[in-house]
């Protein structure tokens, strides 16, 4: 962080649909602000009036994988340049539902595009300027809610009409969810698991001991 030159703290929440991170981040969001921080809540794909344009596309319109990757860092690089960075700079709180890590999870292990392609997407899209030169942005801490795809998928059909990805099988779900768990093994400082099976305030618990056990 301090490589970049700010004091801001960026934290992303992951998770197959259905795991119920949207409504945690509010409440994260509530709690951060009652102590006094500056908090932006945002969101991928989108963020930013061009990147919510490429949102309704990428959920709505079929694709092959490779365009779908293409548009979803295009809204990320706008994101970043609009959002992301500007207020990591002046030093507040960014909780922003789904980030990278989706995109491995999603259009990686999930639609089968090549590993190699997505890092070279995220280098072009993620080296970012800073006073000791330029740098990979990353998430300080990613919430990771973890769920058996059968349990959210029964969440899902309470809660909402599907989108395209949400219209998926159990299969799939969970190879998206075996590749967050193998995210999380290549980068443990990063992560945070965050049982999602539970009733919400053991949920909550376990994000305010991730954030307690950080000195922000
Ligand atoms: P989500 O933000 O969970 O939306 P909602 O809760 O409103 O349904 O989901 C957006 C969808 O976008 C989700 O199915 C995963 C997908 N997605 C990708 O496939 N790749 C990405 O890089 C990102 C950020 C999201």
């Amino acid at each position: 962080m301090t490589d970049m030159g700010n004091a801001g703290v960026f934290i992303t929440f992951e998770g197959i649909d259905g795991a119920g991170k949207s409504t945690h981040m509010e409440v994260l969001a509530d709690h951060l602000r009652r102590g006094g921080r500056t908090v932006t809540v945002t969101r991928e794909p989108g963020g930013t009036q061009l990147a919510e344009k490429v949102r309704s596309l990428v959920l709505n319109e079929p694709m092959d994988v490779l365009t779908e990757a293409l548009l979803v860092f295009a809204a990320r690089r706008d994101h970043l340049g609009q959002v992301l960075e500007p207020a990591l700079q002046r030093g507040e709180v960014v909780l922003c539902d789904r980030f990278t890590d989706s995109s491995y999870a999603y259009q990686g292990a999930g639609l089968g595009l090549d590993q190699g392609v997505l890092e070279t997407l995220e280098r072009w899209t993620q080296t970012v300027a800073g006073p000791s030169g330029s740098a990979l942005r990353q998430p300080d801490l990613t919430l990771w809610f973890d769920l058996p795809a059968e349990m959210a998928a029964r969440r899902r059909a309470q809660a909402r009409a599907a989108d395209r990805f949400e219209q998926e099988d159990l299969d799939f779900f969970e190879r998206v969810r075996a590749a967050y768990q193998a995210r999380m093994i290549a980068a443990p400082q990063r992560f945070v698991h965050i049982d999602a099976g539970c009733d919400r305030t053991a949920v909550w618990q376990q994000i305010d001991s991730a954030l307690e056990a950080r000195a922000w």
